[in-house]
């Protein structure tokens, strides 16, 4: 039996066009979800978009829309990216759709029933364009105006009627859950972050707000509209048709494996969200990631400080592979990272087309000129060519460990060390001045398009078209992508006929 495995990505707000950032969160979960798979799991992943509250609202608000309408149309903006990013998504929420709102009323009911919810006031400071409250030590003044330390964004006083969940009752079942489960915040430094906010104290959360209408109303007092992220952070549940526990979905992939986040939303994911599901006696997830984030010079990219890079403009100039490669690879995984078109230039440069695409392209046009497209015979291996084909064999149960612990950028240095040795495997061991000694000729080709293989399998999550493309060389196709072949020498035994391909990375012309 397959294990499950369960990920996901934040949902987004659509608000605006999505921008790079998102595009980082999807990215870095798909790969995590390609990973899992080829290396035997059955995944589930889930993305969509986080479509109530005063955020939304108001931004329909001044696009002149009814809220629906206007998220109708920017939900698409994402569901379009999703498939713009190739992305492997199983499923795609709306927190609009009925099923999840079903869902929130559900789990608000058990809060309530279990007495972890009351009524009393709010007043103090809130945020609508992070959805979150702030403490007076949280916000600071400047020019006159008030902001949250954090993210920098506008806070406004707020003083009515709200529901509050008994958060404070939950303290030191949380701390006893983050010592028993030493690996549910990762990376480490976001751990300590989150276990020294909650050894502060917490307080109650206010979870209803009363002044708009745009959300999931409290079941039983409509007078409230459910906190914008106890209703979000519910979709990781309601998009397994919670609260129909019994169906196969909740049954196999709750709880969550991984939950990849940016940074910024980690207390609301590792604090809030555990939280809940503990008082509602439903197990909490398994990870939660918080990944860096995508800056524009210094600054986070963000629609408020309007420096964003758009992911499609970037898609269509330089095509989707590069810009996952660029992302998985340059950014380091856990913390901030920069893009600019010039770094990525360089990188499709030296990467791309240098590394991988022309190593692939010597090997497949000698083989053609030398052997005529066919796997060769491999004769004895000597020990250069067991050095370089072993590495494989030896790391591979490193590698799977790397992923589990979500550490990405041992994967990707193993993947870039080992394209640098395979071409200078190639080029020492120089196959064009063996044309007096066939056999050995042959071992050289056969080892090198075993490296091709190899490479194309690891590199298919960080980038899955260009593997495809590669694949094709040896006539295999997605469902022959296992993982673990990577350890075995197979090509003879897939087909002794391959095929050219075209280039696959341009190089780029920093004159044009
Ligand atoms: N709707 C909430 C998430 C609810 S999850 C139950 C939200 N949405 S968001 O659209 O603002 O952001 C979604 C994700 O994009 C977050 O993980 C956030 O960290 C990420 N990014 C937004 N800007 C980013 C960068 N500049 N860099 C990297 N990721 C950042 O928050």
């Amino acid at each position: 039996m397959k294990s499950k495995y369960y990920i996901t990505t934040p949902i987004y707000y659509p608000s605006a066009k999505p921008h790079m950032g998102h595009a980082y969160s999807s990215i870095i979960a798909d790969f995590f979800a390609r990973f899992k798979k080829i290396s035997g799991n059955d995944v589930y992943f889930l993305t969509g978009t986080d479509e109530h509250g005063q955020k939304i609202e108001r931004a329909a608000k001044q696009n002149n829309k009814e809220p629906l309408t206007f998220c109708d149309e920017i939900s698409q903006n994402f569901k379009n990216l999703s498939k713009t990013l190739n992305l492997s998504n199983n499923d795609f929420i709306r927190t609009t759709e009925p099923r999840h709102k079903k869902a929130v009323q559900h789990l608000w009911n058990i809060l309530e029933k279990k007495g972890e919810i009351y009524l009393s006031k709010y007043s103090g400071w809130y945020s609508v364009s992070d959805e979150a409250f702030y403490t007076e030590d949280e916000i600071e003044e400047v020019d006159n105006i008030k902001k949250s330390k954090a993210s920098g964004s506008l806070v406004e006083w707020v003083e009515e009627e709200s529901y509050f969940f008994k958060l404070s009752n939950w303290q030191d079942k949380l701390l006893e859950f983050y010592e028993k489960n030493k690996e549910f915040i990762l990376p480490i430094s976001r751990r300590n972050e989150v276990i020294s906010f909650v050894k502060s104290g917490l307080k109650d959360l206010s979870v209803s707000r009363k002044s708009f209408k745009w959300g999931i109303t409290v079941p039983t007092n409509e007078n409230h509209i459910i906190y914008v992220w106890l209703d979000a952070l519910t979709n990781y549940i309601s998009a397994l048709n919670y609260p129909d526990t019994s169906h196969n979905l909740y049954k196999n992939f709750w709880p969550a494996n991984l939950h990849v986040i940016g940074k910024d939303i980690l207390r609301f994911h590792a604090v809030y969200w555990p939280a809940f599901l503990l008082a509602a006696d439903i197990k909490p997830p398994l990870r939660v990631y918080g990944h860096g984030w995508i800056l524009a010079g210094d600054e986070k990219m963000s629609k408020s400080k309007g420096n964003i890079l758009d992911p499609l403009e970037i898609i269509d100039k330089y095509g989707l592979d590069p810009l996952r490669y660029y992302l998985i690879k340059e950014v380091s995984f856990g913390n901030d990272g920069n893009i600019s078109k010039e770094k990525l230039e360089n990188c499709i440069n030296s990467d791309l087309a240098n590394n991988f695409g022309n190593f692939i392209q010597r090997v497949v046009s000698f083989n053609e000129k030398n052997i005529g497209l066919k796997i060769p015979e491999k004769g004895n291996f000597n020990n250069k060519d067991l050095k370089i084909l072993s590495v494989f064999e030896k790391e591979y149960n490193n590698l799977v460990n790397f992923i589990d612990t979500q550490n990405l950028n041992l994967y990707i240095n193993f993947i870039v060390d080992n394209l640098f040795a395979a071409n200078k495997y190639f080029n020492d061991e120089e196959p064009w001045n063996k044309k007096n000694d066939l056999k050995r000729l042959n071992t050289i080709v056969y080892v090198a398009l075993e490296l091709i293989r190899k490479f194309a399998l690891l590199l298919y999550p960080i980038t899955p078209d260009t593997s495809l493309k590669v694949l094709k060389i040896f006539n295999m196709n997605e469902n022959d992508i296992n993982l673990a072949t990577i350890k075995n020498h197979e090509l003879n035994k897939i087909n002794s006929k391959i095929n050219k391909i075209g280039i696959l990375f341009k190089k780029i012309d920093k004159n044009d």
